[in-house]
């Protein structure tokens, strides 16, 4: 038995998120009869699911793709504004791939796009705490004294108190410096706003690492499939995507 929402997921019809607010609003049956509650559970090899009357197609393939983001595309699957989405740089997989978090449009680096809903939610969620890792080029020469606020945690412009992070100078130069950090969380622009905070603000940003999955010399804008060792360790991760849930409501 799964969750309606999580089984909308799978199958490709909307993200996690949004497969919830297409329940709420009533699209949704099951057998028949309308389901509004995203966390009912179901046999979805053994009912009949429909979106707005359509037959929803139940599979298990997951795919893992593995990016290297150049600067100038973001991280969505459409966009309104006609902007080259990541999607402009993998072929057709025959089903619906998202990123797993965000990187800003003028970041590079590691983006995992996956249809495994179980897989971006423990990999984006920060109770689960999945390390990413970045290297930022900023202005000036950050001293020790600096980059222990950010060891510590900063307070960003929404309020939020950054947890502490793992920094290191790896090299400077008169007018800037290589800085690797490693954080448990995903907000939007957090790491430059982190480096924005302690007064030096980044000039590149690059992801390097998501949790155990490493970019290497994968070059820019090229992609690749995950290793069988990769696929294990999210595999592993997804797992955990239950945790922290305590109570189902039984619909049926
Ligand atoms: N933090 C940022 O500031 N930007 C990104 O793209 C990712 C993390």
């Amino acid at each position: 038995m799964e969750r309606l929402q999580k089984i909308l997921a799978n199958a490709d019809v909307a993200s996690r998120r949004a497969s919830g607010e297409i329940i709420k609003e009533g699209r949704v049956t099951v057998n028949g009869k309308i389901i509004r509650e995203p966390g009912a559970k179901f046999n979805s090899f053994a009912c009949e699911i429909r979106v707005d009357g359509q037959l929803i197609h139940v599979h298990d393939k997951k795919i893992y793709i593995m990016l290297n983001k150049p600067k100038g595309y973001i991280s969505t699957v459409y966009d309104p504004q006609g902007r080259r989405t990541i999607l402009d740089l993998v072929p057709p997989m025959g089903v619906r791939l998202f990123p797993v978090g965000r990187l800003d449009q003028d970041t590079e680096g590691l983006l995992l796009l996956t249809n495994d809903g179980d897989a971006t939610h423990v990999l984006t969620h920060p109770k689960f705490e999945i390390y990413k890792t970045y290297l930022a080029v900023v202005k000036g020469v950050p001293g020790e004294d600096r980059l222990d606020l950010l060891r510590d945690g900063v307070r960003l412009p929404s309020g939020h108190t950054s947890s502490p992070a793992v920094v290191r100078l790896i090299k400077a130069s008169g007018s800037c410096a290589l800085v690797e950090i490693k954080i448990g969380e995903g907000r939007k622009r957090q790491v430059r706003e982190m480096f924005d905070i302690i007064g030096h603000p980044v000039t590149s940003l690059t992801r390097t690492r998501l949790g155990e999955l490493v970019m290497g010399d994968l070059e820019v804008g090229s992609w690749r499939h995950l290793t069988q060792a990769e696929e294990s360790w999210i595999q592993r991760m997804a797992a955990r995507s239950g945790e922290g849930i305590t109570s189902c409501k039984k619909i049926l």
